[in-house]
C-alpha cells in the first residue's frame, strides 16, 4: 500500500430538521475536523464533505407538526448547522445539501446505473399500512402503536423508544395513522430492492480480513474493534435485499416512468450525498471530484457516530461496488455515544446543550471554541460511550488548557520580555541534539493522529508543554539571573523555551484552532498555513530556530483565564448557571412531596369496602359547625344523608348534581344531632386542596366500585 496522493473525507451528513447537540460535534465532526487540519498541516491534498441530508419522513412529520412547509424546516436547519459549524472551526472544505439538483441527479444516475447492471435490483410486492382518508402509505414514523415487546402505546412503526426494539409497522398492535388518527388498512405496493445478499461472501471478506478480489485493501487491524464486531456480526445474521424505495411525497423521485409517486429511500440517497458534495466542490474550485473518488491512489475515510456504521461499512460500499470503478472506505473510524452528565441526550427533557446553545450562553466566556473543543476531546467516546460533565469541563480548562499549556506560553513570553525586552537573542550553539526530546513528543502525537486516536493525540500536546514547564522550572532562570544578568545558560533556556512554544502554535491548530493563531501572534508570527507541520520537523531534524535571533516577539496576553478565579467569578457563573438548569429539570421530574402510603392490606381487607356511584341531591350548612355540610345523596336504591366536612372547601349550590363515590358500609355516626349515613370519597394534597372522586363516562347510582 502506497502513500496515498489525496484524500476524500466524509462526516455524517446531518438530518436538517433540528439543531445539533454536543454528542453530534464529538462524534463525526470534531475527530474530522482535527484529522484534515492535521493533513492540510502536513499538505496532503485533503477534501472534507459534509451537508444537509433533507429527506426522510422525520423532516415531513417535523413540518406537519409545526404546519410549515418542509422546505422552511431545511432551509432553517441547513442554515443553522452549516453557520453553528464554521463558528466552532469545524472547516469543511464544502457543506452541500441534498435537496439541491446535482445530487438529486447524481442519486437519480446511481439508481439507473445500478439498474441497468440487471442483477442488482429485485422489484416486489407487499402489503403496506395505508391511510384511507389521506390516500397514502404510510411511512414508519407516520404509524404509532402498541409494541409488541412491552406494551408502550406510543411506540413508532420502525422502533418502540421505550424499549428499543426494531420493530416493522405491521408489528404493531392496534396501529395508528398519525395523519388521520385512524386504523390504516394494508394495501399491496411495488418497492425495488437492493440485492444485499448477493455481496455477502466479498463484504465478510473485506471486512474481517481487509482483502479485495484477492488485493489487499486495507490493514483491519486498524479499524476500531467495535466497528469490525458490529459489522461481522450483521453479516452472520445474513444479508437481505433492502427496500431503497418509498411511497412518499418527499424525496428524490425514483426516475422511472412505473414509479410515479415513490421517491428513492432516504439512507439510499444520503451517502451519496458525499458524491454529490465533492462534485459541486470540484466544480466551484475548478478540480475532477473523480480524483479523489476513483483513482486509485485517493483514500475514502468516513467519520460517523456508532449508529451508521452498518450503513458506512456495509450497504455504502456494496452500492459503490456494484456502481463500479469507486473506491471503497479505508477505515470507518465511527466514534460510540458521547452522553451529558451521566444521561442520554434529550431534546424533549432539555437534557444536553445544542451546540449554537453553548456558542449563545458561553458568549462572555473568553476561548469559548476551543474550551468546549478540549473539554469533549478529552472525553472523546472513540472506543466506549463516555460523558460530558461541567466539572470535568472545569478541570480540563483550568488544570490542562490553563495551568499548563497557558501558563507555559504565558511565562516564556514574559520572561523574554522581562530579559530582552522581546528581541529574541543570539546564541551560537549546535541545537540538533537538544531537540531529541521534542521529536520523540511529535514523533508520538503524529502517529496517534494517524491511527485516529485523537484523545490519546491531544495529550502529547500537554506532554510537549509540560515538558516545557518542568524544563523552565528546573533551571529556574529567574534565580540565574539575579546572580548573572548576562548568563548564558538563560539565553539557551528561553530560546529553547521559545521553540518549545513554536512548536506547541504549529502542533495545537488541529485541536484548539482559534488558541494556535494567538500563541502565533504572542511570538509575533503569521497564523500557521498548510504544509507547517512538515516545515517544523525540518527546522526540529535540522536544529533550526522557529524565532531566530533578532526576531522581536509580542506582548503577553493570558490564553485561558481561569474559571476556579477567587478574584472573578464572572467564568464560574456561566457554569454555574448550566448545572442549574439540570437540577431544575431533575427537581421539575422528581414530581411533589407527598404523603407515604400506608401499611400494605390483603385483598380481603379492601373487599370489606362497599363503594357506590351516586348524584348528591340536596346540600345545606349544618347550623354553628363552620367545616360540616349535611348531603342528600341518591345510591339509586335508596337516598341517604350524609354529613362532610368540606363547608370551607365548596360552597352548597355549587354542589347539587354532583356525581360522586360513596362508602356505604360505613356504620352510622352522629354529628351535631344528625345521623351521617356514609361518607363521600374525596382527594385531598397536604394544603388541604380537595377534589371529589367520581367514575368516568356514562354511569347511573348505585353502581359498585369495584
Ligand atoms: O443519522 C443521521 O443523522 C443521518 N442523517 C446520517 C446520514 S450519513 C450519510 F449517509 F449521509
Ligand atoms: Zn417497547
Amino acid at each position: 500500500m502506497n502513500p496515498p496522493k489525496r484524500y476524500i473525507i466524509t462526516s455524517a451528513l446531518p438530518y436538517a430538521n433540528g439543531a445539533l447537540h454536543l454528542g453530534h460535534l464529538a462524534g463525526a465532526y470534531l475527530p474530522a475536523d482535527i484529522f484534515v487540519r492535521f493533513l492540510r498541516l502536513r499538505d496532503k491534498d485533503v477534501v472534507w464533505v459534509c451537508g444537509s441530508d433533507e429527506h426522510g419522513a422525520a423532516i415531513t412529520i417535523r413540518a406537519k407538526k409545526e404546519g410549515i412547509s418542509p422546505r422552511e424546516i431545511i432551509d432553517k436547519y441547513h442554515e443553522l448547522n452549516k453557520s453553528t459549524f464554521e463558528r466552532l472551526g469545524i472547516s469543511f472544505d464544502y457543506y452541500h445539501r441534498t435537496s439541491a439538483p446535482l445530487h438529486h441527479e447524481t442519486s437519480q444516475d446511481f439508481f439507473l446505473k445500478l439498474l441497468e447492471k440487471g442483477d442488482q435490483f429485485e422489484v416486489k410486492s407487499s402489503d403496506q399500512l395505508y391511510d384511507e382518508d389521506y390516500d397514502q402509505f404510510l411511512a414508519d414514523r407516520y404509524i404509532k402503536g402498541t409494541c409488541p415487546n412491552c406494551g408502550f402505546e406510543e411506540a413508532f412503526g420502525d422502533q418502540c423508544e421505550r424499549c428499543g426494539t426494531d420493530l416493522s409497522p405491521t408489528e404493531l398492535i392496534n396501529p395508528v395513522s398519525m395523519l388521520s388518527g385512524k386504523k390504516p388498512v394494508l394495501k399491496a405496493t411495488q418497492h425495488w430492492y437492493f440485492r444485499l445478499d448477493k455481496h455477502e461472501v466479498w463484504l465478510r471478506e473485506w471486512i474481517a480480513t481487509g482483502q479485495l478480489d484477492g488485493v489487499q485493501h486495507h490493514d483491519p487491524s486498524t479499524w476500531r474493534k467495535h466497528v469490525v464486531g458490529q459489522c461481522l456480526s450483521w453479516l452472520d445474521s445474513g444479508l437481505q435485499s433492502r427496500s431503497i424505495t418509498r411511497d412518499l411525497d418527499w424525496g428524490i423521485s425514483v426516475p422511472l416512468p412505473e414509479a410515479k409517486g415513490k421517491v428513492l429511500y432516504v439512507w439510499f440517497d444520503a451517502p451519496i450525498g458525499y458524491i454529490s458534495s465533492t462534485k459541486q466542490w470540484a466544480l466551484e474550485n475548478g478540480k475532477n471530484w473523480e480524483d479523489y473518488w476513483k483513482s486509485p491512489d485517493s483514500q475514502l475515510i468516513h467519520f460517523i457516530g456508532k449508529d451508521n456504521i452498518v450503513f458506512h461499512c456495509i450497504i455504502f460500499p456494496a452500492m459503490l461496488h456494484a456502481y463500479g470503478n469507486y473506491n471503497l472506505p479505508v477505515n470507518v473510524p465511527a466514534n460510540q455515544f458521547l452522553n451529558f452528565e451521566g444521561q442520554k441526550f434529550s431534546k424533549s427533557r432539555g437534557w444536553g446543550i445544542e451546540q449554537h446553545e453553548y456558542l449563545e450562553e458561553f458568549r462572555d466566556f473568553p476561548n469559548k471554541e476551543d474550551a468546549l473543543r478540549y473539554a469533549l476531546l478529552r472525553n472523546l467516546p472513540e472506543n466506549k460511550d463516555s460523558d460530558f460533565k461541567w466539572d470535568e469541563f472545569v478541570d480540563f480548562h483550568d488544570k490542562e488548557l490553563a495551568d499548563n499549556l497557558g501558563n507555559f506560553v504565558n511565562r516564556v513570553i514574559v520572561l523574554t520580555q522581562k530579559y530582552y525586552g522581546g528581541v529574541v537573542p543570539a546564541l551560537d550553539l549546535d541545537w540538533k541534539d537538544r531537540f531529541i526530546e521534542i521529536r520523540a513528543i511529535v514523533k508520538k502525537l503524529t502517529a496517534e493522529l494517524e491511527a485516529f486516536n485523537f484523545k490519546q493525540a491531544s495529550q502529547y500536546l500537554m506532554e510537549l508543554s509540560a515538558y516545557g514547564n518542568t524544563y523552565l522550572q528546573d533551571v529556574s532562570p529567574w534565580q540565574i539571573v539575579k546572580e548573572d544578568p548576562d548568563s548564558e545558560k538563560v539565553v539557551e533556556c528561553m530560546l529553547f523555551c521559545l521553540q518549545v512554544v513554536a512548536c506547541l502554535s504549529v502542533l495545537c491548530e488541529p485541536f484548539i484552532p482559534f488558541t494556535s493563531p494567538r500563541i502565533r501572534k504572542l511570538l509575533n508570527l503569521p497564523p500557521v498555513q498548510r504544509g507547517d507541520w512538515n516545515n517544523l520537523w525540518e527546522a526540529l531534524e535540522e536544529g533550526r530556530l522557529l524565532t531566530p535571533a533578532g526576531h522581536r516577539i509580542g506582548e503577553p496576553e493570558v490564553l485561558f483565564p481561569k474559571i476556579q478565579d477567587r478574584k472573578d467569578d464572572s467564568r464560574a457563573l456561566i457554569i454555574q448557571r448550566q448545572k442549574d438548569k439540570l437540577d431544575d429539570i431533575m427537581n421539575a421530574e422528581k414530581g411533589p412531596e407527598r404523603e407515604p402510603f400506608k401499611p400494605e392490606i390483603q385483598y380481603d381487607d379492601f373487599a370489606k369496602l362497599d363503594l357506590r356511584t351516586g348524584t348528591i341531591l340536596e346540600a345545606e350548612k349544618v347550623q354553628k359547625a363552620d367545616k360540616l355540610l349535611k348531603l342528600t345523596v341518591d345510591l339509586g336504591s335508596e337516598k341517604r344523608t350524609i354529613v362532610s366536612g368540606i363547608a370551607l372547601q365548596f360552597e352548597p349550590a355549587a354542589l347539587i348534581g354532583k356525581k360522586i363515590v360513596v362508602v356505604a358500609n360505613l356504620a352510622p355516626r352522629q354529628l351535631r344531632g344528625i345521623t351521617s349515613q356514609g361518607m363521600i370519597l374525596l382527594a385531598e394534597n397536604e394544603e388541604g386542596k380537595m377534589a371529589f372522586v367520581s367514575a368516568e363516562g356514562d354511569f347511573g347510582n348505585g353502581w359498585g366500585v369495584k
